[in-house]
């Protein structure tokens, strides 16, 4: 049996709409989710122990069962147990290099990623699709990283319609070391805030989501326009989180008086990311921020806009 080394890329959101409460107790979305190149690595191979083992250089990620990752080889073991008998356990490696909790999804992409590398380790032949049904039992952006690229998603995020990739641009994204946000407080807060215009049955999601302001952003990606795609970024849950952590607020503030084509806070933070035309114009928009914000705490990535879901790395 082969082994697997994987690249499991980040997400930013370029627009999160949030419409109403869902039966499920989660919400209804309409986003655009973008692959960016910043990834993690993640190692798989099979272990004669009968066990689900995760190791990660991060000493802030849990190696127990609390791992999406680890959930996600505990996820296939139990769809699978005659293959899981068969084959044994499973070792998981992360290299870290997406920021932990900060909304660019690094958990999902971890998880994606062994979903993935299982399929094939296991030569189970299962469809992009049927790993994607696997994927939205661990987590709403886990079908998303499977595929990765730019896409429409919308439910509670897990149906996607992929969209023109939008690959040519670049991103800086900055995060304070010490600040986490966490995602259900944010969605609870803004269901706390403005419940008064959520609609909650199903011919409300309906016709509201017909009336979902994200048609001018399909539009300027569809027909690649940088600079009004720049301008239509959107994210409701920063009405929540910028007042609450008033540091992400200011950074976003340093990042608009930057030459950039617009900035946003990614899903519900605290990363901040700034879209850019360029690699150069991302590298100054950054030591132009940091020369306003000189808190080491805070750190920084230049990365590009990437069409690429969960890739093989190399197969051992
Ligand atoms: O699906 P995931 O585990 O990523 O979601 C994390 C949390 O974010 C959920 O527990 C829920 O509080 C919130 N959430 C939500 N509606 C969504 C997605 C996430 O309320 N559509």
């Amino acid at each position: 049996m082969h082994s697997y080394s994987l690249v499991a890329p980040a997400k930013i959101n370029l627009y999160l709409e949030i419409i109403g409460d869902r039966h499920d107790g989660f919400h209804e979305l309409v986003m655009i989710l973008q692959s960016i190149e910043l990834a993690d690595r993640v190692d798989l191979k099979s272990s004669d122990t009968q066990k689900i083992h995760v190791y990660c250089n991060h000493p802030q990620v849990p190696t127990d069962e609390t791992n999406l990752a680890y959930r996600a080889a505990k996820l296939m073991c139990d769809a699978f147990p005659d293959v899981y008998a068969n084959y044994g356990g499973v070792s998981i490696r992360i290299e870290k290099n997406i920021p932990v909790a900060a909304g660019l999804a690094g958990g999902s992409a971890d998880a994606a990623a062994v979903l993935v590398g299982i399929n094939m380790m296991w030569e189970l032949g299962l469809t992009q699709p049927e790993l994607q049904e696997l994927a939205a039992k661990l987590g709403s952006d886990i079908p998303f990283c499977v595929s990765g690229g730019t896409a429409i998603a919308t439910g509670r995020g897990e149906k996607l319609d992929g969209i023109k990739d939008l690959d040519n641009l670049w991103v800086v994204l900055a995060k304070y070391n010490n600040i986490s946000v966490s995602t259900p407080w944010a969605y609870q807060t803004y269901r706390q805030q403005y419940s008064d215009s959520y609609v909650s049955d199903a011919a409300g999601i309906k016709s509201r989501t017909a009336k979902v302001h994200s048609s001018p952003l399909v539009h300027a990606i569809s027909n690649q326009q940088a600079s009004t795609i720049g301008k239509l970024l959107h994210n409701d849950l920063e009405k929540v989180v910028l007042p609450e952590y008033p540091q992400v607020n200011e950074l976003r503030s340093a990042f608009a008086t930057t030459h950039i084509l617009g900035t946003m806070m990614s899903g519900s933070g605290p990363t901040v990311f700034a879209l850019c035309e360029s690699e150069a114009q991302a590298i100054a928009a950054k030591k132009q921020v940091r020369a306003i914000i000189t808190d080491p705490q805070l750190n920084f990535w230049v990365t590009k806009l990437s069409s690429s879901g969960i890739e093989i790395r190399a197969q051992i």
